[in-house]
Order: C-alpha cells, then sequence, then structure tokens
C-alpha cells in the first residue's frame, strides 16, 4: 500500500490520510458490482484507506460492497458507516450498527457516525454511541451535517467532547463552512471530513469544469481542474476528503491530488473567483 503525503489528526492521536473514499450510490446495481470493489481496492493499494459508507446508502448495499472489498485486507482500512437519526436511539442503535458490522463483514468500526440530527435527543445519541465503544463495536465516534450551532450544543453535553469529527458538504464552490465551523472546529482540533468534495463530479457546480482560472491552474500544475478542486478541500491540514469513484482513471486523479501542492498564488486566485464567505451562510446539505 503506497502511503500518502498528507495527513490529518483526529482529537484522540489518530493520523488519517487527507484523502479517502465514498460510496454513494454504490451497490444500487449487481452489475456494477466488481467495478466497485475493485475500485475500492485499487483505492487502498494508492493510499485511500479510510473508507466512508452509511446504512443508508442502497439500504445496506453499499456496506455489503464494501464488505467484498475488505476481504483480507480489513486491518488496512479506516471504516467508517453512518446510523440514519431515526435508529439513533438507545432502543436501536445497537442493532443498526449490528446489521452494519454483519453487511460489512467485520466486528467493528473504526468510526461511527450520527448521518444527520433527527428527533432523537443528542444526549441518548451520545449515550448509545459510548456503549457501543465500550462493547467493542466501534472505536470512536462523530457527527455529520452538524452546523456550528449543533456542534455548540454538543459541546454542553456530557461526554459530547468525545466526538472526533464532523462530516459536511464541502468543496470549492460550496465553502459558506469557512466563516465558522471551520474556525470552529479548528480551535477544538478537529478535523472536517468533507463529503462531495468534487461537487458530484462537478455536477453540483459546473464552473468547477469550465472556469478558466481553475483551467489555468490545472495546467500550471499537470492536473485536471477536479484534482485542483480535491487539492483545495484538503490544503490547510485540516479536512479529510472522501470523494467516491467507480472508474479507475478517477480512482488513480483523486489519490494523485494528494500530491498537488497549490501555491500561495493558486489559492489567492481561487479565493477571486470562489470567495472566502464574509457573514454566517446556512449549511450546505446534500
Ligand atoms: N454525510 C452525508 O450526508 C453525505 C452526503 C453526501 C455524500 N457523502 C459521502 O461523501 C462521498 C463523496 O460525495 P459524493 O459521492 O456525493 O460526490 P463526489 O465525491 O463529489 O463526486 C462523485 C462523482 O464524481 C465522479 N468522479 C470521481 N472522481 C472524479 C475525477 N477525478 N474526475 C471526474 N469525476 C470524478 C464520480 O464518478 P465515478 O463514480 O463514475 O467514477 C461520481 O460521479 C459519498 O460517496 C459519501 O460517502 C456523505
Amino acid at each position: 500500500m503506497i502511503q500518502m503525503s498528507r495527513y490529518i489528526t483526529l482529537p484522540d492521536g489518530t493520523s488519517l490520510p487527507s484523502i479517502g473514499q465514498g460510496t454513494w450510490y454504490m451497490g444500487e446495481n449487481s452489475q456494477m458490482k466488481s467495478k466497485e470493489v475493485k475500485a475500492l481496492q485499487l483505492g487502498i493499494d494508492l493510499g485511500m484507506n479510510v473508507i466512508d459508507t452509511a446504512e443508508m446508502y442502497a439500504e445496506g448495499g453499499a456496506e455489503l460492497v464494501v464488505g467484498e472489498a475488505l476481504k483480507g485486507r480489513r486491518e488496512d482500512v479506516f471504516l467508517v458507516s453512518k446510523v440514519y437519526p431515526h435508529h439513533a436511539g438507545l432502543d436501536s442503535i445497537e442493532r443498526a450498527c449490528e446489521n452494519s458490522l454483519k453487511r460489512l463483514g467485520t466486528d467493528h468500526l473504526d468510526l461511527y457516525l450520527l448521518h444527520w440530527r433527527g428527533s432523537v435527543p443528542l444526549a441518548e445519541t451520545i449515550e448509545g454511541m459510548e456503549k457501543l465503544q465500550k462493547d467493542g463495536k466501534i472505536a470512536r465516534w462523530g457527527v455529520s451535517n452538524f452546523d456550528t450551532a449543533d456542534m455548540k450544543e454538543l459541546w454542553r453535553i456530557e461526554n459530547g467532547q468525545n466526538c472526533m469529527t464532523n462530516q459536511v458538504l464541502y468543496h470549492l464552490g460550496s465553502r459558506g463552512i469557512d466563516y465558522d465551523l471551520v474556525p470552529w472546529q479548528e480551535e477544538h482540533n478537529m478535523p472536517i471530513m468533507a463529503y462531495s468534495p468534487l461537487a458530484q463530479g462537478g455536477s453540483l457546480r459546473k464552473q468547477l469544469l469550465t472556469d478558466p482560472i481553475i483551467k489555468e491552474i490545472a495546467e500550471k500544475n499537470n492536473a485536471e481542474p477536479l484534482q485542483i478542486a480535491l487539492a483545495w478541500t484538503i490544503r490547510a491540514g485540516n479536512c479529510l476528503a472522501i470523494p467516491k469513484a467507480v472508474q479507475e482513471e478517477h480512482v488513480r486523479a483523486n489519490a494523485e491530488a494528494a500530491d498537488i501542492d497549490l501555491s500561495d498564488e493558486d489559492l489567492h486566485q481561487l479565493d477571486e473567483v470562489f470567495p472566502r464567505p464574509t457573514r454566517k451562510m446556512p449549511l450546505d446539505i446534500i
């Protein structure tokens, strides 16, 4: 397995490569399964050994794909899954986790995230997460789609400060969190886990593929525009990006993006086209 050149550090000191792999939309079509498994395995070989999945994706189908990809290499991977908010109560979180573990063919998760906030009180979810951790089913836990106010609320609850990360949407064309969530998490030594870091292959923000400045920076760095977008998300060392890719050339391109060093001038030019927010923006969620 190749070692990636860039790393982030979780609050418990765990060091992880800055680019991992997403799995949304995997497991939807059985004819794609072997290609998806191969893509994830290639990604692991290239150093993207953080794999993000969720019980929601293809209603367990993505976890089955990941389980297949992990056979014989579980120890090489930092495995992340997510619980539905309606399964995040004390009466159901254990079962949800067990079901994920069964589909993934493993006895523990490295990180378990609350997928988004629902009606279950946060204190109850934290209690459930802490119990799973004590029982050895999960090594650590975190949250997803939490805005700054949610994080502050979490922080005030007993054991809430054991949260390891917050997985949120973050790409060059959607950087609202740079206003307050990123600084808040930096203050608390907690990295961001960036989802949809490629704006879903550019479809959420076509400008990422066509903007002349990005194209110019891409040419200068001998890269593709979306590799520049990916390199941008991990530029500060406080963010782990989890692009999803099934096409082999996409997997390779994403791993290579870790080696792109954007210069101060590149970053300045990107800031001009995609400005840092100057006021609070509501958290972007998909
Ligand atoms: N917590 C949450 O609520 C939440 C929400 C959304 C996503 N996520 C997680 O974040 C992961 C990533 O987000 P995402 O899947 O929404 O979007 P994404 O990673 O931004 O984009 C995925 C799309 O980009 C294409 N692609 C990948 N690498 C490429 C490259 N180098 N050049 C051109 N196109 C490329 C993929 O195509 P191919 O697959 O055909 O290669 C796919 O169509 C998800 O898979 C999931 O694990 C979490």
